[in-house]
Formats: structure tokens, sequence, C-alpha cells
């Protein structure tokens, strides 16, 4: 027995695990809190406290920001692999993360809006992919926690998404006395946000410096002074790129936040398009790797639809929540905001129950098939909130129930597709591209919510039939589709389960 596997502090668990449980749980609960409140915050009017932006871009903004945070982990594992290795990568990043929030928590305009989704989205490409990593460095390779260790840091990051939709709108509304009148005070909110990401580093860095293997302090595959040079050359090129795509944009006054967001869009699908075909062609993928990287294909497309539906939790049913929702059970009254807890709430109840089941299950269907069902829940949950507008039209309020029913559906979605193709995401890639294809998993819910930010303006509440419908039966479609196809996928991803 090595020393990794004796620590059993931590529910049986390494004691390094709480720390980073503990740490992401903060993260989760800052950034889940400030989305909750986020969208409300861009389009209600100035004088209610908002950014008096229309809820169209508002909800566009939403979408791409979600992109941008996932696409940014794939700058985030480079630097930790090549530069400063993990622990001081997430360190940087909570400190990012925090000031992100901080920049809100004082009254401000769109610029600090913007502002603070740079640091945001900086700090969480730093933090999140690596704290995941550290996870698996726990455990040595034959050590048989590791499944279970991994269930338990899925777990804290839902515990802290699931307190914060409460505990970040609260703020906002004045800690249940009314403090700030009949207003919103977001920046109270977001204060909660940076305070909660406080703890997280607080504990991270007292946690990690005795807890937390002295191995993460180096990077793995520390950068050469050539290759540095090269990428500094990259960068260069990168910079010069972009500059003069907003000055020709400038030049036909055509620098507006809609462009932008349309070409982030086009960078957040060009990636991943861009890693298959590199790891398709390269001379360091063996012919086995090969044909599972084209296996990974169609199950990157079905998860990022997924996501896509998934994200919009935040955007389209957080509006639908607002707008078309009676918000009180009874006595009972809430926020629109407070939605937001649904999705980890339902992962948490369904978890056991799905651990259960694949523990069980004799010939359980392999993972392209759980994918294809994810998708067509995804899809269900779609059009099921298609029906209160068919039913009893869109100018009214309609049960909360109607939301919770839908969020229940894609909970199902997500239980069938989330733990599944993370592990399959590890199994497909090919030796040489291991960091890389564990960016693949993020950048899919990237490309989704990328693609959110199109189809977003298209949603309002004269168009939620259409829109419920028309997403949910692309789900459905592709859903069948995966599984008319799984057999062949099967066969490519060779001997992996
Ligand atoms: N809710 C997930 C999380 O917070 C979203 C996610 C999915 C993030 C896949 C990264 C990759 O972890
Ligand atoms: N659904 C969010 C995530 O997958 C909370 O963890």
């Amino acid at each position: 027995m090595n020393k990794k596997n004796m620590d059993t502090a931590f529910f049986g668990q390494p004691r390094g695990l709480s720390t980073l449980f503990f740490t992401e749980m903060w993260e989760r609960f800052s950034y889940y809190g400030m989305r909750a409140i986020l969208i409300f915050y861009m389009y209600y009017a100035v004088t209610k406290g908002g950014l008096g932006m229309s809820q169209t871009t508002a909800a566009s903004v939403m979408s791409i920001y979600g992109s941008l945070v996932y696409l940014a982990s794939v700058v985030g594992g480079w630097l930790s692999d090549r530069v400063w290795g993990p622990r001081k990568t997430v360190l940087f990043g909570g400190i990012l993360i925090m000031i992100g929030h901080i920049v809100l928590s004082v009254p401000g305009k769109v610029a600090a809006l913007y502002c603070s989704i740079a640091f945001i989205v900086a700090g969480t490409g730093l933090l999140k992919p690596n704290v995941s990593d550290m996870v698996g460095g726990l455990y040595s390779e034959n050590d048989r926690r590791r499944d279970a260790g991994f269930s338990i840091y899925v777990f804290g990051i839902n515990l802290g998404s699931a307190i914060a939709p409460w505990a970040v709108p609260w703020a906002s509304e004045g800690f249940g006395f009314h403090l700030f009148g009949n207003h919103t005070n977001f920046h109270a909110g977001f204060a909660l946000a940076a305070i909660g990401m406080f703890f997280g580093l607080l504990q991270y860095y007292f946690g990690g410096k005795k807890y937390l293997s002295d191995d993460g302090l180096r990077p793995n595959d520390p950068i050469d002074k050539d290759s540095l040079n090269k990428v500094i050359r990259w960068i260069i090129i990168g910079v010069i790129i972009v500059a003069a795509i907003f000055g020709i944009l400038a030049f036909f006054k055509q620098l507006n936040i809609e462009n932008v967001i349309t070409l982030l869009t086009i960078v957040a699908i060009g990636l991943p398009i861009y890693y298959f075909i590199l790891m398709l062609n390269s001379s360091k993928v063996t012919k086995v790797e090969r044909s599972r990287v084209k296996a990974y294909i169609p199950l990157f497309i079905a998860a990022a639809i997924f996501w896509g539906i998934e994200e919009s939790g935040s955007t389209v049913l957080a509006l639908f929540a607002q707008d078309r929702t009676v918000l009180h059970i009874g006595a009972w009254h809430f926020e629109a905001a407070n939605f937001q807890t649904l999705n980890p709430l339902f992962i948490m109840i369904l978890t056991p129950f799905f651990v259960w089941l694949w523990d069980n299950w004799k010939n359980q269907p392999s993972a392209p098939n759980k994918f294809a069902a994810g998708l067509i829940f995804a899809g269900l949950s779609y059009a099921f909130m298609a029906l209160p507008g068919i039913l009893f039209g869109t100018s009214g309020r309609v049960s909360p129930f109607w939301l919770v029913g839908s969020w229940f559906i894609v909970e199902i979605a997500e239980m069938l597709i989330s733990p599944i193709g993370l592990s399959v995401t590890t199994q497909l890639a090919p030796k040489a591209f291991q960091s890389q294809m564990m960016s693949m998993w993020f950048l899919a819910d990237a490309a989704g919510q990328a693609v959110n930010a199109q189809i977003v303006k298209y949603y309002s509440t004269k168009t939620e039939v259409p829109y419920f419908l028309a997403v949910g039966i692309v789900s459905i479609i592709f859903g069948f589709i995966l599984f008319a196809i799984s057999k062949k996928i099967f066969k490519l991803m060779d001997g992996v389960k």
C-alpha cells in the first residue's frame, strides 16, 4: 500500500478531497449565485436597479458568457500543464473570480459588467479544470475509491450550486428585511458571491498547504524556451488578428455587442472542430485511437445539444419564471431566481438512484445509447414547456410546477449524459492528447452555449411555443439518429465500454 491509499480521513477518502470539495463548492456557489440574478440585473430598468439592456441581448450575453467560461478552461489546463502546475493555477483563478464578483458589488455601468465577465471567464478557466484534475491526482492508478471520490466531488459542485440561488437573491432583496425598499439591490447579491469565493480561497489556501501534494506546485510538462517563444509568437499574431477584426468592424461602424457575440460563437464552435482535425491527423495517434476519436464525434455533438438545453435554464427558463410563472405556492412567495436551485437539487436527488441502477443493471445500454436516451429526455423537457402556452395561451401566468416538471425531466437527461460523458471522454482519449481531450468535455458545453447565444434571440413570450417545440424536436431527432447509429459508434470505440 502506498501513502496515497492510506489516507482515509474524509469519508474514507484522502483528506485532500475535502479541500477540493469545499473549494469547488464555494466556487460554484459564487458562479451560480451570480448567474441566478445576472440576467435580471442586465435587463431590469435602471430605475429598478438594473442596467436597462434589452431582454434579448441579456439572454444572449448570458449564453456567450457561459460559453467563454468553459472555453477558457483550455487555456487554464495548458497553463497548469506547462507553466504553473495546478496548485498555483487554481489559486490565481480563485483570486480573479473573487475580483470579478467584487467589480459587480459596487454600482457601475455596462463597462463594469464586461470587466467582471473578463475576470470571471479568466478565473474560472484557470480554476475549474484544474480542481477536477487534482481530484483525479489524489488516487493512485489502482485505487478503487476513485469513482466514489468523484461522486463526492460532484456532490460538492451541486451543493454549492443549489444553495446559491436561495442565498444570493435573498441578499439582493435585502435579507428578508426589505432593506432596499421595493428595489432589488443586485450589488448586495454579487457581494455575497464574492464572499463565497473568499471562503473558498481561504480554505483552499490553508487546507491545500496541509493536504495537497507538493507535486502540484510544478507543471508536469514544463515548457522549454523554444516552445515558449513559439507560443509568444502565436499570442502576438492572435492579438494582431483580433485587433484587426475589431478595427475593421469599427471602421464599418459594426462594432457592437451582437457582432462580438457572433464572432465568439464562431470561435467556440471552431475550436473543437480544430481539435478533432488535429487529433485525426496526428502521427502520434494510433489506428485504434483514431477510431475512438471518430466515435467521439457524434457523442460530442450530442453533448453539445444536451448542454445547450441544460444551460438554457439560466436564460430561457429564467425568463419564463419571471414573465410567465406564478411566483408563489399558497402563502409561500419566492423569486424567479430561486428556480435555479432545481437543477442541482434534482441532480443530488437522482444521483443515488442512477448509481444504484448502473451498479445493478446487468445488460445495461452502451454509452451511445445512454446519450441517445439523454437527448430524448432533454428534448422532452423542452416539449413539456410548450404545453402551458398551447393549453392556456401565453398572456397570463402559469403554475410553477411546469418549470419544476421540466427541470426534473432535463435532469434525468443530465444523469444519462454528464457522468457517462466524463468517463467516456477520458477513456476515448488518445495518449498524446489526454488533457486536450478533457478540455473537449468542457468545449461541448461551450459549443452548446455558443449556439444558444444565437438562438435565444428568437425567444420571447410571443414565440415560446414554437421555440420550445423546435429546439425540443431537434434534440429528439438527434436522439433517434444516435440510437440508429449507436452500434456503429460502439464498434468504433474499440473495446471502450
Ligand atoms: N454544471 C456543470 C458544472 O458546474 C456544468 C459543466 C459541465 C461544466 C461540463 C463543465 C463541463 O460543473
Ligand atoms: N447542473 C450543474 C452541473 O452540472 C449544476 O453541475
